[in-house]
């Protein structure tokens, strides 16, 4: 994978992300970690900058200054889950204002605007993502936002983010999108005209299936205002460990991503000729691939026979993980829905990791052999 000048330098900013925070005190290399909840104040009116937890942390400023250089954006927050991250976006929004969305979601998300719905009556319309005179179709005057995730979960549609930004905009409408599969060492949808960017920092920005965590970056200063004060007042921030765990993590960030991207090319060349493989869906970048297994294979067997590749429900880590959208991620999505969108049964979704692609390869192979009907 060649890189590009910008990908050269995030590659240092995050190898050296925290660092030279304490040079005034002790010149830690690595970033100190503060549990503290409250902050001492020297006199009345006065303020090291830090007053209480919920408001703000030393650990979270530096990963949240960390946050913002990685998507080019003013103002980053770090919350306590990707679906935090969703809500504090949404907190924007009130009751009678109609989103649209791109309609092959991450199934929490689909469950959240739901709930949206029914308790607030707050109007979704949903777009297959192509077709933008039907974009503008949608658009009503009580339309408030667009809301994509590109690629699509988990049918791996690429939405031209460039292109939706500028109809957005000539409507007055926020252009917000959810960048989990792609991170911004991949996509950078601010660059491209968005205007609120979203993350499950859980996935590939944790990269290791052990920190919960969200992200929302944004330029305008006034959306910036309007979310401190509301994540300020609720409070679903993330606690000082996970965000220096999650600091710590981001320094590989770059390596684990291209050798996912890497595997996972290596493994869509493999699927594409499998006999055992219906179709395989692959946007051309990063390390998530679906596949449809063929209908002469059990899924059931073959998800047990894997023996490296985990069954399990996440993605973006160094462990290759496989899912079954149907059963899990894309559940609480209308049955009808999900077979309009292609989710069926036998349609896998496979997170690759970081281990020898020659594993990852036999153990794909080992599986399908053995779940032939
Ligand atoms: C694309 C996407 N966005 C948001 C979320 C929600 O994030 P979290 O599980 O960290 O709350 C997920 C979780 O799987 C996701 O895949």
């Amino acid at each position: 994978m060649s890189k590009e000048p910008w990908q050269e330098q995030i590659d240092t900013i995050l190898a050296q992300a925290g660092n030279r925070s304490d040079d005034q005190q002790t010149g830690a290399v690595a970033a100190p970690l503060y549990f503290s909840t409250a902050f001492r104040h020297q006199g009345l009116g006065q303020s090291t900058g830090f007053d209480y937890s919920r408001v703000q942390t030393p650990t979270r400023e530096l990963l949240e200054s960390v946050l913002a250089t990685m998507e080019h954006a003013d103002h980053a927050y770090a919350l306590s889950s990707g679906m935090a991250a969703i809500q504090l976006v949404f907190s924007q929004f009130k009751t009678g204002d109609h989103i649209i969305t791109s309609d092959d979601l991450y199934g929490g998300s689909f469950r959240y605007f739901d709930q949206l719905t029914e308790h607030y009556q707050v109007e979704f319309s949903q777009w297959a993502g192509r077709d933008f005179a039907h974009l503008v179709q949608l658009i009503r005057p009580n339309t408030k936002a667009i809301w994509l995730e590109t690629p699509s979960n988990p049918t791996m549609k690429s939405i031209d983010i460039a292109a939706t930004a500028r109809i957005a905009h000539q409507h007055g409408l926020q252009l917000i999108v959810d960048n989990t599969f792609y991170t911004p060492l991949l996509q950078q949808p601010l660059l491209l005209g968005a205007d609120v960017v979203v993350h499950s920092a859980t996935k590939y920005m944790s990269g290791h299936n052990d920190i919960l965590a969200g992200a929302v970056m944004v330029n305008d200063a006034a959306v910036a205002e309007k979310l401190t004060f509301n994540l300020v007042t609720t409070g679903a921030v993330l606690d000082p460990f996970d965000c220096w765990l999650l600091l710590r993590s981001l320094k590989t960030m770059p390596l684990r991503v291209r050798q996912q991207q890497t595997n996972a090319q290596t493994l869509v060349t493999y699927l594409e000729k499998s006999p055992a493989v219906a179709k395989v869906l692959y946007p051309g970048k990063g390390g998530m691939i679906s596949f449809y297994l063929a209908a002469t294979y059990s899924v059931a067997t073959f998800l047990q026979q894997l023996k490296v590749i985990s069954f399990a429900e996440s993605l973006g880590g160094v462990e290759s993980l496989l899912t079954v959208p149907d059963e899990q991620t894309h559940h609480d999505m209308p049955i009808a829905q999900r077979r309009a969108l292609g989710i069926t049964p036998n349609l896998l979704r496979l997170s690759v990791g970081i281990e020898s692609e020659v594993d990852l390869q036999r153990d794909l192979a080992q599986a399908f052999s053995a779940s032939q009907i």
